[in-house]
């Protein structure tokens, strides 16, 4: 299993509101315990922080808000000596516009190698005045910024402040090559590729009328999916595999459908993929069990692990999605105005489905937090926000702070435990107190106590090289399925079921079972 933490909101060391590396370092403990076996930390490099760290000024350093390099070396030492592997994220689709690079380029003209590693082009219109073409931006507004006082147009597929690099420019893959080798070097395991269906557009630019909805199942268009993008993973992986020990990549690829992404994921590609169609799934029966057998068709006609997950810090949390009125629906965010999800029926149906992924044959990827149960902050007022998403549609889109909210880890201390100070870079609701681990710690029914029994049992079973078997389901709205000793049962409606034959494992009401699995609730079963 693959935690991601994303370290501004993880743990803050020194109390200044943002988490840090040396916070992560204090918290390895914990994430022993919880049965982690790899990391995956969201960008922690020198960053202006205009999206969180995704603008990338330097690939090679730490920024001073989350540490320096020497705190990064103890982390990783620590999680290696823990048996924890680490999975840095890598954003080679655009830079920081205040990276060296793009600096130099909006120093140099039009045409010179500076302006060669990213996208520069003359504008439409008699006087250039007009984007070289159409395309929006996935955050929103124009992809395309002309820089005060400059002809030339430089092209974003994100904010303004994320200039995309040219990737058929070979010194980009150099480069990228060597800041690929720098983390190898200190001894990391792996890379979490951000946007790699998005690094090579299609030749010309062409005009594109379609959508850039990020969060709606898959991004299509003449800038998403193109063939050459394989070559740069075939590249990557000759590297990786010039190294000792299991070095791997996983893709971030918002791709359409299965069989494409199947393609980022070939035996001289990378190693996996994120299943953002589970992610999407909505509260049904059918429509799980349906993208749980084509990812799994679809991985094993290229010989990979499938992944499940059902969250991270791009969209709503699940507990939140499986509470509102339409569950699973597919929201970009909730904000005060909206409707706002049953907390209590949401948790309860997280603590069910957990049972489900768990159950699955592969690598699960939980997100911070998510062990706890924690909820999205969805009262957030828009004075706290700063997802450029946000920004860049005049508020229409909420953005994704809800989901980013700092950690509870002690009901009753400032910032829950969160830092040594009040402060936090963005509000806690107060509901947090009730979600803080040193409570969760103490009680054996709670939600943290849930997730380490079930993830011991996925490891004591093998249930993650294990093989999915469906079994006759006793109603529409049920699944039931067998990987190994396991028999899962999840009621996704709200009557009880009869519950067959096996000794319980674990199960997500509290309340002892009698006979029969109430509604929104899952057991595993031994036989
Ligand atoms: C990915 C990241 C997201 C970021 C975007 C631009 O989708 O997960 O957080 O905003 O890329 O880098
Ligand atoms: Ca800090």
């Amino acid at each position: 299993m693959i935690y991601q933490i994303y370290p501004r909101s993880f743990a803050d060391s020194n109390g200044d509101g943002i988490g840090d590396l040396p916070g992560i370092t204090a918290k390895l403990e914990y994430l022993s315990k919880l049965g982690v076996d790899a990391i995956w930390l969201s960008p922690f490099y020198r960053s202006p922080q205009a999206d969180a760290g995704y603008d990338v000024a330097d690939y090679r350093d730490v920024d001073p808000i989350f540490g320096e390099l020497a705190d990064f070396d103890s982390m990783l030492e620590k999680a290696h000596a823990l048996g924890i592997r680490v999975i840095v994220d890598l954003v080679p689709n655009h830079s920081s516009d205040e990276h060296a690079w793009f600096q130099a380029a909006l120093k140099s003209p039009a045409g010179s190698p500076e302006r060669a590693r990213y996208i520069f082009r003359d504008g439409r219109g008699a006087e250039g005045e007009l984007p070289p073409n159409n395309w929006q931006s996935v955050f929103g507004g124009d992809a395309w910024t002309r820089p005060e006082g400059q002809r030339q147009w430089y092209l974003h597929l994100f904010d303004s402040k994320q200039p995309d690099f040219d990737w058929r420019n070979p010194e980009v893959l150099d480069e990228f090559e060597d800041v690929l080798r720098f983390w190898l070097d200190r001894g990391v395991d792996g890379f979490r590729v951000d946007v790699a269906h998005g690094m090579i557009k299609q030749k010309g630019l062409p005009d594109w009328d379609g959508s850039q909805a990020m969060v709606e199942g898959g991004n299509v268009g003449p800038m998403w999916d193109q063939d050459e993008l394989h070559d740069i993973y075939r590249a990557w992986r000759k590297l990786l595999d010039e190294y000792d020990g299991d070095r791997m990549m996983v893709a971030e690829a918002w791709v359409k459908p299965q069989a494409r992404l199947a393609r980022y994921i070939r035996h001289d590609e990378m190693q996996q993929a994120f299943n953002f169609d589970y992610l999407l799934a909505r509260w049904d029966a059918n429509e799980l069990k349906e993208v749980i057998d084509d990812s799994l068709a679809q991985s094993a006609q290229v010989g990979a692990p499938t992944t499940w997950v059902m969250s991270n810090h791009d969209g709503v949390r699940h507990t939140s999605r499986f509470g509102l009125s339409q569950p699973g629906a597919r929201p970009k965010g909730i904000n005060a105005a909206a409707e706002q999800p049953d907390e209590a029926l949401g948790l309860r149906r997280a603590r069910a489905a957990i049972h489900l992924t768990l159950a699955l044959p592969g690598s699960a990827y939980l997100y911070q937090g998510e062990e706890l149960g924690l909820p999205e902050h969805t009262t957030m007022e828009d004075r706290f926000r700063q997802d450029p998403a946000f920004f860049r549609t005049d508020g229409h889109e909420v953005g994704r702070d809800g989901c980013r909210v700092p950690l509870p880890w002690i009901a009753g201390a400032p910032s829950y435990g969160f830092g040594p100070s009040e402060a936090s870079w963005l509000p806690q609701p107060e509901s947090f107190a009730r979600y803080a681990a040193d409570l969760q710690e103490r009680d054996a029914e709670s939600t943290l106590s849930l997730y380490r029994r079930l993830l011991g049992l996925r490891r004591e079973y093998g249930l993650g090289e294990g093989e999915l078997e469906w079994l006759q389901s006793p109603r529409k709205d049920v699944l039931k399925l067998r990987n190994g000793a396991v028999t899962v049962l999840l009621n996704l409606g709200d009557e009880p079921i009869a519950l067959p034959a096996g000794k319980p494992l674990a199960q997500s009401v509290a309340q002892p079972l009698e006979g029969e699995l109430p509604g929104n609730a899952a057991v595993w079963l031994l036989g």
